[in-house]
């Protein structure tokens, strides 16, 4: 465990006033994703074509989030000195997280190039679905790893 991992010139590497930005923008991949599952789901149940339609739109949400919450945390993780060992477990978060924007990704192509994906391609979709939610739980898991754990962009 590192005692006080963050040299006082690191503070200035984070973004808002001393504040990583990160955390501000991780929720939002989270909850598009999960709650593009649930819809799938209640569209399966119940066969009304809206809860496909809002699936749809939550997981193009979750996939432009997912992007800004990589993004800022590129810039977060600069926080780190280049030698800090923690900058592994940095790496297990960001493969996760590529994982996730893949997976969301392909589910988008399909659901774009076949509108009736989920009946054409119903099990190769929610096959995808299913190592998406994996990557969603692990991406988070793993980040809050970093802080609660490692005490990363704790100052
Ligand atoms: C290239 C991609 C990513 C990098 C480099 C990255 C980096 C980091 C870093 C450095 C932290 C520690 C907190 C901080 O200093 O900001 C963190 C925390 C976290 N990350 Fe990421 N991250 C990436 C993508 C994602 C994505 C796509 C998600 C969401 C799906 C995510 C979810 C989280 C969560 C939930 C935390 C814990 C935040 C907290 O509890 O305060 N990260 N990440």
């Amino acid at each position: 465990m590192f005692s006080s991992p963050l040299l006082p010139t690191s503070y200035f590497l984070l973004p808002i006033f001393g504040h990583p930005f990160h955390p501000m923008t991780v929720h939002f991949p989270i909850a598009f994703y999960l709650l593009g599952v649930l819809l799938t789901l209640a569209y399966l149940w119940r066969g009304r074509a809206d809860y496909e339609q809002f699936a749809y739109w939550s997981f193009t949400l979750s996939w432009l989030a997912a992007l800004v919450a990589s993004l800022t945390g590129l810039v977060d993780q600069n926080q780190l000195e280049l030698a800090d060992p923690r900058r592994e477990n940095v790496n297990s978060h960001i493969t996760a997280g590529v994982a996730l924007l893949i997976l969301n990704g392909l589910l988008l192509y399909l659901r774009f190039r076949w509108p009736d994906v989920l009946t054409s391609r119903r099990w190769p979709y929610l096959g995808l679905m299913l190592l998406g939610t994996i990557a969603v739980l692990a991406t988070a898991w793993l980040g809050a790893d970093l802080v609660y754990r490692w005490r990363v962009g704790i100052l």
